[in-house]
């Protein structure tokens, strides 16, 4: 009996594009740990400290970094033929999702890239259906993967889900700031489950199915049954890490369609992704057992997922041992006084 590998032998080189971004720096890691020549498309424009420390780790963790810009066809096909690219990840943001089609047709050009992904790292777009202002992004997304699937080339589309965090409706990168300490905002009753993946696995997982010939065209979904939690379970996690309750104030569906309908960039749109979360059910509203689909847990069924638990605790030691004394916080925004005790 013939067994057919599911990973290729050879490690191909792998650009990534939006590597300094919070899901390309978990990609970028996890391509480097994985000990893959790894090359990092940097904007000519990216500076400040910040920026410079991020790319100074990949630098010296082997990565290769190239300036351009991903909407640059000519630069593109350039480097990508130069350097012998077999594995393009786009990890752009939302703002920039359709400079990808650029980038889609130069790989289309060069002809000899063996799988894209694109800059998905979320729902699954032709599934999920936000209100806007997210429908205008989940349609920039829907664009692209009509555009990979017409040019050929063989792609990846990943569906993280959520990244592990507390779910704040104005934040688009929630896991950099901790969980609240003076209230919780509980959307609608607090019972519609999503997945919550940590920003590693995301990074790791993703770097998994790069090269393995059953993600081959298909949409890998994360569901992990150790990551499912809804709001009012996962408010419960973060008061036991913490020691003590804190009160819970009702965010409802108006409410969240109305922070949408305010169409305030980026805001708005996290609030129509919440509300399409918690309220719609988007993530567990569907069966993923299409010819397309594959869940990541039954590829790899030996790794295993940081559990909610583990990643309620890093923020707990973010939290450090400094007192978490409330009646020194003034402002009632969770996110800002998340980011006042980090400070
Ligand atoms: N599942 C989740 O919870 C979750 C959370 C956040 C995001 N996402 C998704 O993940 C993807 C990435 O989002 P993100 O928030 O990580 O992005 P981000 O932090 O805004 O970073 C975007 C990256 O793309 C780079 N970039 C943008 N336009 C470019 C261009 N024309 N040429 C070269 N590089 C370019 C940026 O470079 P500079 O450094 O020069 O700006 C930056 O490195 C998106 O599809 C987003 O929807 C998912």
């Amino acid at each position: 009996m013939t067994v057919t590998p599911s990973v290729s032998s050879a490690k191909g080189r792998v650009l990534i594009v939006g590597a300094t971004g919070l899901i390309g720096q978990f990609v970028t890691e996890s391509s480097l740990d994985a000990g893959r020549s790894t090359y990092v498309l940097v904007r000519p424009s990216a500076c400040g400290p910040s920026k410079a420390k991020i790319i100074k780790a990949f630098q010296d963790k082997g990565a290769i970094i190239l300036h351009g810009q991903v909407n640059d066809k000519e630069f593109m096909e350039k480097i990508m033929r130069e350097h012998e690219i077999d594995i393009v990840i786009s990890a752009v943001g939302g703002e920039n999702i359709l400079d990808q089609l650029t980038l889609i047709e130069a790989i289309k050009t060069i002809g000899t890239i063996k799988r894209f992904l694109p800059s998905e790292f979320g729902h699954d777009v032709d599934r999920a259906d936000p209100v806007e202002p997210g429908l205008s992004m989940y349609e920039a997304k829907r664009r692209v993967r009509r555009l990979v699937e017409e040019s050929g080339v063989p792609y990846t589309y990943i569906c993280c889900n959520s990244i592990a965090s507390w779910p704040y409706h104005d934040n688009t990168h929630p896991s950099e700031v901790l969980p609240p300490l003076d209230q919780f905002q509980i959307y609608g009753d607090g019972s519609v489950k999503a997945y919550f993946v940590a920003g590693t696995d995301i990074g790791k997982f993703t770097m998994k199915t790069v090269d393995d010939i059953r993600t081959v065209n298909k949409s890998v979904h994360f569901r992990p049954t150790s990551n499912l939690c809804n709001i009012n379970e996962l408010a419960s996690l973060w008061e036991k890490k913490i020691g003590r309750t804190l009160p819970r104030v009702i965010i409802t569906e108006n409410d969240l369609l109305a922070a949408a309908a305010e169409n305030c960039i980026p805001q708005s749109i996290v609030a129509s992704f919440t509300h399409d979360i918690f309220i719609k059910g988007c993530q567990i509203n569907f069966t993923i057992d299409g010819p397309q689909d594959i869940e990541v847990s039954t590829l790899y069924p030996d790794e295993t997922f940081q559990t909610l638990d583990d990643c309620f605790n890093d923020f707990l030691a973010k939290l450090g041992d400094k007192p978490v004394n409330t009646n020194k916080i003034t402002t009632t925004n969770p996110v800002v006084e998340s980011m006042a005790i980090t400070a």
